[in-house]
């Protein structure tokens, strides 16, 4: 191997990185508007039924807290990024299949569908080894759901609500 190349793929590779990140950052910060507390009350729950849920599988139910357990079990930032990501996208889609065309929240869904879709092509070569092995068993254990697996009902802003809270955890410092 030539001298220098070492360093230079390395330095290619910190640039990929932050590239991609900046990308990131600039999805996130639409997702941040999106889902502030206003349009998350007026859009998640004001415009559903009270007291309205959908089932959502129990691993789809992604706390601040289940990120803190993961954190202390050394996942990596990345990983936890992947699984928020992959997480929200199903949720979204389980909330979307709910309404008609015609319902007030229908548009502001099919948004939040479409910047999860954007941020995922950010992920798309990700693979096995990128992704730590807990939580790549995770998301295929979402991804591939049966119907026999466990069912959680959950209020549709209960769900956003955790979708930001993590959000902000996983990214306030990475983008601020
Ligand atoms: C909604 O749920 C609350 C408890 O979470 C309950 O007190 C209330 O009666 C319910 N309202 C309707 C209309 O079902
Ligand atoms: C989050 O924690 C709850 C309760 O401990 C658990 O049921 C759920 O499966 C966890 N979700 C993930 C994605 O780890």
């Amino acid at each position: 191997m030539q001298r220098g190349y070492v360093p230079l793929l390395y330095f290619v590779a910190i640039l990929g990185l932050e590239a991609v990140m900046w990308k990131e950052c600039r999805i996130i910060e639409v997702l941040r508007n999106k889902l502030v507390y206003q349009q998350r009350l007026q859009y998640m729950k004001h415009y559903f039924p009270i007291n309205y849920t959908v089932n959502v599988q129990f691993e789809e139910v992604l706390r601040t807290a289940n990120i803190s357990k993961l954190r202390d079990q050394n996942v990596d930032e990345l990983s936890l990024r992947y699984l928020w990501l992959n997480v929200n996208s199903q949720v979204l889609l389980k909330i979307w299949a709910v309404l008609l065309e015609k319902h007030p929240s229908w548009e502001y869904t099919q948004d939040l569908c479409h910047l999860f879709e954007t941020l995922a092509e950010e992920y798309e070569n990700y693979n096995q080894e990128n992704v730590d092995s807990i939580i790549w068993d995770l998301v295929e254990r979402i991804l591939i759901a049966d119907a026999g697996s466990s069912q959680k009902a959950m209020r549709p802003k209960a769900l956003m609500d955790n979708c930001a809270k993590v959000m902000s955890m996983l990214y306030n410092k990475q983008c601020k």
